[in-house]
């Protein structure tokens, strides 16, 4: 009998970590976490530098990041420097511990944002196109894939900028299901922002694609294929929902309450493109919004 793969996942016991994990299980792998709390599926982030990478870890995923979109915490610097550093310094670990490793995994696979493409109306991104930071959460999203890069050879590498992953149970569909469902939500204003989006089961399979797909480097965007817009979405929500789409979310109250560099990721949006996922030959199980959406609502809540 061959030997159970396994795959260390940090940021494990996150949103999409959970269903990482569980999805990774199910499909013959064993897990292993890097957290900051200790428990007996897990090794912490000081074991990881003193002692270095686990035995025998077939590929490396990073999930970690302290949540920006947080309403308990206020944008504060102090709150700014926790969200870059939970990224920056979590992928710089990691990748040191890959190439201190006596025996490299396979492969190192990370999760960024789209927010590292700048907002436009008309431009549409894919993974060939040029960035440059151009404010707090750009400039974090380039440093974050940076602090991930490997010395040549070390092992495969591959990183997804990804967009708002649909979940019922976490994200931005967590936030939402309540108004909704007393027939309060409604669009974000101005409505016509794009939004980047994956469903959470695409995402997983996405990261099991680069775990396997021995070939693959780079970078891919980790949204689904079809652009809409966040009037769209709310539209498709509502009717998943069957409830009305009836109550804007003023762009005032969000700065506000948000600060407006963080509202900017929901009153502002960008088209991204997976040009690079679907030429790798990735095939989506939910490309489109309204089954996505159908799926996300019909499951019971946890
Ligand atoms: N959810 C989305 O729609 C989305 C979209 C694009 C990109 N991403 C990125 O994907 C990653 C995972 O997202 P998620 O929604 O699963 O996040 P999450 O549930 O908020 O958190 C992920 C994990 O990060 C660890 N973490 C939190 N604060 C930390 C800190 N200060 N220092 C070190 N580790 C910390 C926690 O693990 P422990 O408590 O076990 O240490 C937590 O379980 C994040 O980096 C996020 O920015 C998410």
């Amino acid at each position: 009998m061959s030997e159970m793969r396994t795959v260390l996942v940090a940021g494990g016991t996150g949103f999409i970590g959970t269903h990482l994990c569980k999805f990774l299980r199910k499909n013959g792998y064993g897990i292993q976490i890097v957290s900051r709390m200790p428990s007996p599926m897990s090794i912490s982030w000081n074991d990881l530098t003193s002692k270095g990478l686990p035995e025998k870890v077939h590929a490396v995923v990073n999930l970690s990041g302290q949540n920006v979109l947080d309403m308990k915490q206020r944008w504060t610097p102090g709150f700014k420097q926790n969200v870059y550093n939970s990224r920056i310094n979590t992928n710089k670990a990691l990748a040191n511990a890959i190439m201190d490793a006596d025996h490299k995994p396979k492969v190192f696979v990370t999760i960024s944002g789209v927010g590292i493409y700048k907002p436009d109306i008309k431009r549409e991104y894919n993974e060939y196109s040029d960035v440059e930071g151009y404010d707090f959460l750009s400039k974090m999203c380039l440093d974050w894939e940076k602090a991930a890069r490997l010395e040549e050879n070390a092992c495969r590498q591959v990183n997804i900028r990804s967009g708002v992953v649909l979940e019922r149970n976490g994200g931005m569909i967590q936030q939402l299901y309540t108004p909704f469902f007393f027939g309060l939500g409604g669009p974000v204003m101005p409505g016509s922002q794009y939004l980047p989006w994956i469903h959470m089961m695409d995402l997983c399979r996405l990261f099991l694609f680069c775990i396997e797909n021995e070939k693959l480097n780079g970078t891919l965007n980790g949204v689904a294929p079809q652009i809409i817009t966040n009037s769209d979405f709310s539209e498709a929500f509502a009717k998943a929902m069957r409830r009305p789409n009836f109550f804007p979310v003023p762009e005032m109250m969000l700065n506000i309450m948000l600060g407006r560099d963080r509202a900017s990721m929901l009153t502002k949006g960008q088209k991204v493109f997976p040009k690079r996922v679907l030429d790798k030959g990735f095939t989506y199980k939910f490309p489109n919004i309204e089954d996505a959406c159908k799926e996300i609502v019909a499951k019971p809540s946890n």
